[in-house]
């Protein structure tokens, strides 16, 4: 049997925040970042609950990629607060935060009512609106944590985005990566099936078509919007088929050198799908197709869809090896083996179309530097 589940609300364009209204609940708790206390932005989610008189506690507290430690602390303070709603605003980091936190509050008081979660991503992004999946980091040990579970799948996600308009270009280039390494890496999965082909295939165009008039005029809303409908997308999408090797590596990448996840995936992803190429050329061949690149046979597809990857990483000052990531080449040797085994360990890499062994993901590390 194969099947496609997606079971958030999805409620997007302009008076989308409005369904925040529409929450019966008694007592909400806000899990944010700094910057959305700081921009005024997390004012615009909470003046809505102020409407319908709904009190509410913010933890603020959100680090990018976020430690267990925050997660505990939030969790403890939303077990204090009581609260039946949980709004996470913010990237990746805070809406997995928010999730994670339901997800351990629940596991210590299983008695409560789960709370209503909603998500609302101010990047292009992580597609965690939409995902059971929650990355935690473990800064002691160095590795990033999946936590995979389906009662972390958002209930509502709202997409308004005039909530990513302040995004900074370098944060728009690496997130709006992490969308086309989603995409991408789902259409390629071993799981991957006629659902979420056609959210990667859609999520895909989104990212050629507007990723890079997001990053060149913040101002361009209609960038903004498109990209943020692919970002979303692109998260079904791999929520049902699974991601590949290049998630893999840039998690344990990005675990012990601190590389934000996209820019990480962005430098990766040209490498994987050059290491894919036997057992996925016909499939990168036909996205190349629909990107309308040259495809007359399968290394002409791949090779159009490797310098189109490229050229929009180049045009976004990404660059194309690990060296220019300000890692210290003597520790990044040193790391390769932990680097390698983590890899291989990661949730992502059962399915990749290829296999790898210790050894070719070692060499891969390698080769990207
Ligand atoms: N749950 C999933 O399915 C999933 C998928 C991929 C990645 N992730 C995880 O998500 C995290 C990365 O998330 P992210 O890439 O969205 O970045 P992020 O949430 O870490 O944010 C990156 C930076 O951008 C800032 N920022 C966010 N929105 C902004 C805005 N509107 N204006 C100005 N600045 C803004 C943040 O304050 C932060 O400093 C990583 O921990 C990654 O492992 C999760
Ligand atoms: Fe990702």
């Amino acid at each position: 049997m194969t099947q496609f589940y997606g079971k958030t609300r999805i409620c997007y364009g302009r008076y989308a925040l409005e369904t925040l209204e529409e929450q019966h609940c008694t007592n909400a708790f806000l899990v944010t970042d700094p910057f959305m206390v700081k921009s005024g932005l997390a004012d615009q989610v909470t003046s809505h609950l102020e409407r319908i008189g709904l009190p509410y506690r913010v933890f603020s507290d959100v680090e990018p990629d976020p430690s267990l430690e925050t997660v505990k602390r939030g969790t403890e303070e939303f077990i204090r607060a009581g609260s039946d709603l949980l709004v996470a605003l913010g990237g990746g980091s805070s809406i997995d935060t928010g999730k994670a936190i339901a997800f351990f509050a629940r596991k210590a008081m299983p008695d409560r009512q789960k709370p209503v979660l909603v998500a609302i991503p101010t990047t292009s992004g992580t597609g965690s609106e939409v995902t059971a999946y929650s990355v935690v980091t473990d800064k002691e040990r160095g590795v990033k944590i999946p936590l995979i579970d389906d009662s972390i799948l958002p209930d509502l996600a709202i997409l308004d985005a005039r909530f990513t308009r302040t995004v900074p270009p370098s944060v728009t280039a690496a997130t709006g990566m992490d969308v086309l390494t989603h995409a991408l890496e789902a259409y390629t999965c071993r799981y991957n099936n006629a659902f979420t082909d056609i959210l990667a295939v859609q999520a895909i165009h989104y990212v050629f078509g507007y990723l890079f008039k997001s990053y060149q005029h913040m101002e361009d809303m209609e960038a903004r919007e498109m990209m943020l409908l692919g970002s979303c997308m692109a998260g079904m999408a791999f929520n049902n088929s699974g991601l590949g090797l290049t998630h893999s590596m840039a998690h344990a990448l990005g675990g012990l050198f601190h590389v934000s996840h996209g820019l990480a995936n962005a430098v990766l992803l040209p490498y994987v799908i050059r290491f894919n190429v036997f057992d996925a050329g016909v499939r990168y061949r036909e996205l190349a197709r629909v990107l309308g690149l040259p495809h007359a046979n399968v290394e002409e597809g791949v090779s159009a869809l490797i310098s189109a990857v490229q050229g929009l990483n180049d045009s976004m000052k990404i660059p194309s090896r690990v060296r220019d990531l300000k890692i210290d080449k003597a520790k990044y040797d040193a790391a390769l083996d932990d680097m390698a085994r983590h890899a291989m360990d990661d949730r992502c890499t059962a399915g990749n179309p290829r296999r790898p062994s210790l050894q070719d993901l070692r060499e891969l590390f390698e080769t990207a530097w």
